[in-house]
């Protein structure tokens, strides 16, 4: 953290199973189901001005995450956007993230749990930009992971399951370590993926060429991209991309609601500039979020 403010030390209120709670109150048992098998699914959503991007198709994702991990949070659509809402508004910030997790209690202790509560909290903290915003306008630097996006038949590649962040988690150290920002992972069967917390597109002679996502995150941030893409008359190709093709791409971009649209300027040995059509969709996607003009990126 930038501040050094630790997590679980910090001011405000964090919505807990339908209450607030003060921020430092809002803690789970070591015995919970979560934190020994990472039975749990989260969201993670910008507030732009007040409002939350996007907000409906995230906790609907965070529904049904849970619904692939074998669990009904017990609170409707509507219900979790109200309370992400309500939580927004009791930290009293206009630009915010918002992070939702739903998980298994403690009732059983053991693989099994079908008896276990499900939980829900929410807490919203102020967190402007995820890369380096020096480094983000040059393009920032990244590694090729050694882990892989398992096979769908291997892990459920679909939902926003803290499990499958474990990949991430190790990716992203490994990459920092040697001093990248981030690392592109590819999947079981060797093609291009995603990165640790993002969705990743590559230019070419005036097209966007993105990886069909069959085994990882469709992101909320790419589907908006591509949308945003059309609007200006960009093709855009959704395909498998083999990773010996990054020498043949001219301009690279991650994004991702953290991420937002970064510009790569490297990605291990090869070279990306920060070219047109990644600065256009940066400002366009900027101001996409931007409460004014959501209904025009959701058209
Ligand atoms: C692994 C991974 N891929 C992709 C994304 C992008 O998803 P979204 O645009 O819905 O935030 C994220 C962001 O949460 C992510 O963690």
């Amino acid at each position: 953290m930038a501040d050094g403010q630790p997590f679980d030390n910090r001011p405000g209120e964090i919505w807990f199973d339908g209450a607030f709670v003060p921020w430092n109150d809002a803690k789970v048992h070591v015995l919970t189901h979560a934190l020994h098998y990472a039975s749990a699914v989260f969201e993670g959503e910008r507030a732009y001005g007040g409002r939350i991007f996007k907000m409906r198709e995230h906790n609907q994702r965070l529904i049904d995450s849970g619904k692939l991990l074998g669990f009904d949070v017990p609170y409707t659509v509507e219900e979790i956007d109200r309370a992400c809402e309500a939580t927004l508004a009791r930290q009293g910030f206009q630009d915010a993230y918002v992070r939702p997790i739903a998980w298994r209690g403690s009732e059983m202790m053991g693989v099994a749990a079908q008896n276990n509560t499900i939980h829900l909290a929410i807490a919203v903290w102020q967190w402007p930009s995820y890369f380096d915003p020096a480094e983000r306008l040059k393009g920032i630097r990244i590694d090729m992971a050694e882990w892989r996006r398992p096979d769908p038949r291997t892990a459920p590649s679909k939902a926003k399951a803290t499990g499958l962040y474990m990949i991430c988690t190790l990716s992203k150290h490994a990459a920092e370590r040697k001093g990248y920002a981030d690392a592109l992972m590819l999947d079981w069967r060797g093609q291009v993926a995603e990165c640790t917390g993002a969705n990743v597109f590559f230019v070419k002679d005036g097209a966007l060429h993105t990886p069909t996502p069959d085994c990882f995150l469709d992101g909320i941030t790419r589907r908006t991209v591509i949308g945003l893409a059309k609007a200006r008359g960009i093709e855009v190709i959704e395909r498998a991309i083999m990773p010996e093709e990054l020498a043949s791409f001219e301009q690279c971009f991650i994004c991702g609601t953290a991420a937002e649209v970064t510009p790569v300027s490297e990605i291990a040995d090869y070279r990306f500039s920060v070219g047109d059509i990644t600065k256009t969709l940066m400002t366009d996607y900027a101001d996409a979020v931007r409460p004014q003009q959501e209904a025009v990126a959701a058209a």
